[in-house]
């Protein structure tokens, strides 16, 4: 097996450091579709950059991650009074991905990621 299969998708993907750097550009990419930015109107911007982290790091699997989180309920939570749009999700589900190809992310990882806004969708949009 070689080096690069062992190491965990978190830690090819360039560790902490990567991660903070692609979420900086996720938000602002969310913040520039004016169709997004309002979700983000009344939570400050540096509250919402460990918002996917946290997630991120599970999925990618991040040293320390936290292995005991409730997904579905933690998600279906945090986003139930915000009336999240089927169309909001896939752009903010667009401009993830986008973000990821200007980083010359893996495309394995990239379709981990892919998975896992397939799985989330419907704890995050509104029923
Ligand atoms: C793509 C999958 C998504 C994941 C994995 C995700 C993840 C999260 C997490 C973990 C939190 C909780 C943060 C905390 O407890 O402090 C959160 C909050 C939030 N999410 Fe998402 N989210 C997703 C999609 C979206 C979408 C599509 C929108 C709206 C366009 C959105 C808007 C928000 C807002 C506004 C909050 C803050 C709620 C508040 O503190 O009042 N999220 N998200």
């Amino acid at each position: 097996m070689s080096e690069s299969q062992n190491q965990s998708q978190w830690e090819r993907v360039g560790g902490e450091a990567a991660i903070k750097a692609v979420l900086d550009r996720f938000y602002e990419g969310v913040l520039d579709e004016p169709q997004l930015a309002g979700f983000f109107e009344s939570v400050a911007v540096d509250d919402i950059k460990p918002h996917m982290a946290e997630v991120l790091q599970v999925v990618l699997g991040g040293p320390g991650a936290r292995t005991d989180i409730d997904l579905a309920g933690y998600l279906t939570e945090a986003h139930a009074d915000l009336g999240v749009s089927l169309s909001d999700f896939e752009l903010t589900g667009k401009v993830l991905l986008d973000t990821l190809e200007e980083f010359s992310v893996p495309d394995d990882i990239v379709e981990t990621i892919e998975g896992v806004l397939a799985t989330v969708q419907p704890f995050v949009v509104a029923a």
